[in-house]
């Protein structure tokens, strides 16, 4: 299949969709991808437009050019909003940041990968650990720079280190500002992985289809229980994830279950410690 490029509603969100994953990239090359209220309700829009359209199974976010995103965009998201006196634009501009870059992303229905090319800092923290995987390219710089300019990190910067990095590594780089690349990255497991920039794009692919060949609603029940149960005391965890195991199989229309019991303990025809069952 050849890739299919598409931008349906604006030019600062590019979509491309190949062999069931949506490539989204953040296109506003000439400001590093900062992130504008433009390009946030683009987002918000092309979030929910791929969690209903079949040839996205699995979405990786990146970044045209150079960069992944610098962050809040310092003009038109912090200034021009301070200096236009309107609260209620203000509340909108933060509405709809936070919309797509935690409250949808993070729960969102199909797998999700960040694939970072390039710059990252500040409010780009909160897209990149609200995906569920991320692979970075091994020189890409990270930072919270915040501190550098006069803020604290914004909107839930802080709580999105909280979930990745541990206390020592997010204090020092939150109260430093000083960047650090995709190797560091890795170690500190704000991503998964990082390689160099000649394998970034292929490794990711590589990835990202194999999450496309999952069952999507046992991926869905998995992904989304781990998430939400983190929150939750142990008890109602058991609760919630035994009623999640069960939804799974109930929504499940190819019974992965019992299809990959039967495989295995009557077929004898696959190992699942090693491999997938067979899909038809
Ligand atoms: N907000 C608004 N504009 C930004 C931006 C941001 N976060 N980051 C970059 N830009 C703009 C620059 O103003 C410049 O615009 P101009 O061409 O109209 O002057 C353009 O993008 C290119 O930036 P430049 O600094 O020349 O690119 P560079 O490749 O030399 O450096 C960065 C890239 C990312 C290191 C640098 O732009 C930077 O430090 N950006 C701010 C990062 C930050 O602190 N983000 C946190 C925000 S929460």
């Amino acid at each position: 299949m050849t890739a299919h490029r598409e931008s349906p509603w604006g030019d600062t969100v590019d979509v491309e969709f190949d062999e069931g994953i949506a490539w989204v990239t953040l296109n506003r090359p000439d400001k590093r991808n900062a992130m504008n209220p433009a390009l946030n309700d683009e987002m918000v829009r092309t979030l929910d437009a791929l969690e209903a359209d079949p040839r996205c199974r699995v979405l990786v976010l990146t970044g045209a050019g150079e960069s992944f995103s610098a962050g809040m965009d310092l003009r038109e998201y912090f200034r021009e909003v301070d200096e236009s006196g309107d609260p209620a634009l203000q509340i909108r501009v933060r509405r709809a940041s936070a919309e797509w870059q935690w409250k949808r992303l993070a729960n969102w229905s199909k797998p999700t990968v960040a694939m970072v090319n390039g710059w990252c800092f500040g409010g780009a923290f909160t897209p990149l650990v609200a995906c569920d995987l991320a692979i970075s390219d091994e020189d890409a710089q990270f930072g919270l720079s915040e501190i550098n300019w006069g803020i604290p990190p914004g909107g839930v910067v802080s709580r999105a280190l909280a979930a990745t990095v541990s206390q020592r590594d997010a204090l020092y780089f939150i109260m430093t500002g000083e960047p650090f690349d995709g190797r560091r990255a890795a170690e500190m497991r704000l991503v998964n992985e990082a390689v160099p920039t000649a394998r970034l794009r292929e490794r990711t692919r590589e990835l990202a289809a194999k999450l496309a060949a999952t069952n999507p609603e046992v991926l869905r029940a998995a992904k989304v229980g781990y998430k939400v149960a983190q929150e939750m005391p142990w008890e109602q965890a058991e609760d919630y994830l035994y009623a999640k195991f069960e939804q799974a199989q109930f929504v499940d229309a190819e019974q992965a279950r019992r299809r990959g019991m039967q495989q295995f303990l009557d077929e004898k025809t696959f190992r699942p410690g090693l491999s997938a069952y067979a899909r038809e």
